[in-house]
């Protein structure tokens, strides 16, 4: 779908003496950009934006986001009734594919996904040659990247699209399992295989949980709250994993490539690694006696390096709509399974007292997506170091559309410009002169 309007606006730009009229594109919930393509080749200038805070990178049709009224749809869709209506697997076709599955779509896809839920049995290899001290997202990037091995008819970047098609159920179908193997790898606990009676998330919490021969009954609450957040995390349009995929995939590198990538994007403390450091920020509070003031001093302190983790993002200057979710969720799902966190009410307390601080306020600083979910994968019992871990098997079906996107639309390769502050030319000194 292309719904890009054609307006006759342009915006003038006049750099001395000279005047460049430059087109402006809107979008179809009204946002404006001017088109500056083409502004180096007429006047030599770049524009520069450190970080891309004002840049758009692409024209996308995925996810729409309102960072000022905290809204967030996917393909039109509101986070709402995907997380209440909605399976992981229907959101994941609707991103990527443009449209909800039809039921045999839907049954297709699942089954496909069943079929691809095998590792080769080299990988066991593989994940017991890392070094005991590796974190989870490093194994994660790595065993995804050395995925094409087994695929190589995905290293063409000009392979047809049942090609794709199927390097995308691969991934939907091994990243999980991957993810519940390097679970069970740092838990000492034998690799154990899909079990094809199971769906999506129950097989996940099988191969994460079970023991080897021995019944496994899967707890509904638990399963119900894991598609919640796993749809939570879907897509969040140009971010910084997604953008990674993007210009990864630009080269025309595979998806498995592309995709390792932006595991690796996501593991930073700045994006998906903040929820693990949430939870150790908020235990780290309550081992100092839970003084929340303390702390909030401390992140407004701008000679100190702490920041509240959790609060706080590039587009939302407004309540994250993910972050009310879960939220609500990470109540019910403590309450269903009897779980008394005391890092809950920590983090209540610290989100009360940031939202009534002038520092915040005036800096619209609201609790993320990962403010909340670390305190729900804790009652699911996942690990720490596994929390970021769980953000990725949530956001592959975003940087998969992502991807798709940019190659479907034949986006240029990736490729910014600087403006060069170094050493102008000088002659080169001799070893005995320096
Ligand atoms: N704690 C204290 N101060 C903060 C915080 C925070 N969490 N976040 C931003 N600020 C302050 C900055 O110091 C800056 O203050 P100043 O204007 O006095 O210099 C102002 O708010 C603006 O912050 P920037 O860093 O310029 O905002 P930016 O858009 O570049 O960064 C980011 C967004 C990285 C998310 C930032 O808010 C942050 O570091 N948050 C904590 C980490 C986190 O929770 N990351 C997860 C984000 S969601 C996701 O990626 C899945």
């Amino acid at each position: 779908m292309s719904k890009i309007a054609e307006l006759n606006e342009t915006v003038e730009l006049k750099i001395g003496e000279n005047s460049y009229s430059l087109p402006v594109i809107v979008g179809t919930e009204n946002e404006r950009g001017i088109d500056i393509s083409k502004l180096r080749g007429s006047s030599k200038y770049i524009t520069l934006d450190p970080g891309f805070k004002n840049t758009g990178s692409t024209r996308s049709a995925i996810t729409f986001l309102n960072g000022e009224d905290g809204v967030l749809r996917h393909r039109g869709y509101s986070i709402d009734d995907l997380t209440d209506k909605a399976s992981f697997l229907e959101v994941a076709y609707l991103v990527i594919h443009g449209e909800l599955p039809s039921a045999a779509q839907l049954e297709s896809l699942e089954q496909r996904v069943k079929e691809a839920t095998t590792l080769d049995t080299s990988m066991e290899t593989l994940l017991n040659a890392f070094p005991t001290t590796s974190h989870p997202m490093g194994i994660l990037a790595a065993t995804i990247g050395s995925l094409h091995g087994y695929h190589p008819e995905s290293l063409d970047p000009y392979s047809d699209e049942s090609v794709k098609e199927q390097t995308m159920i691969q991934l939907l179908a091994k990243l999980p399992m991957l993810a519940a193997w390097i679970y069970r790898r740092g838990a000492g606990k034998g690799y154990i295989a899909a079990n094809p009676d199971l769906g999506y998330i129950e097989n996940f919490l099988y191969m994460m949980y079970a023991e080897e021969g021995q019944p496994y009954e899967v707890d509904h609450a638990v399963a119900n709250a894991l598609n919640k957040l796993l749809i939570l995390h879907v897509d969040h349009e140009q971010n910084c994993s997604a953008s990674t995929v993007r210009i990864v995939g630009s080269s025309h590198a595979n998806l498995f490539g592309s995709i390792s990538a932006g595991i690796n994007a996501l593991w930073g403390p700045l994006h998906g690694g903040a929820n693990q450091k949430v939870i150790e920020m908020l235990e780290s509070i309550q081992q100092d006696g839970g003084d929340t003031e303390k702390w909030l001093n401390k992140a407004k302190d701008k000679s100190d390096p702490f920041r509240l983790m959790g609060f706080g993002h590039r587009v939302y200057k407004n309540f994250d709509p993910r972050a009310r979710i879960i939220k609500k969720s990470a109540d019910e799902v403590l309450e269903k399974l009897n779980i008394d966190d005391p890092a809950l009410p920590i983090a209540k307390q610290l989100e009360e007292a940031a939202l009534n601080d002038e520092y915040f306020a005036a800096r619209k600083l609201y609790p993320n997506v990962d403010f909340y979910s670390g305190i729900i994968y804790r009652a699911l019992g996942i690990p720490t170091d596994m929390f970021t871990v769980m953000f990725a098997i949530g956001r592959l079906p975003g940087w998969m559309a992502q991807w798709k996107e940019m190659r479907d639309n034949g986006d240029p390769i990736g490729r910014p410009r600087q403006v060069y502050t170094g050493y102008t030319a000088r002659p080169f000194v001799e070893k005995e002169n320096r």
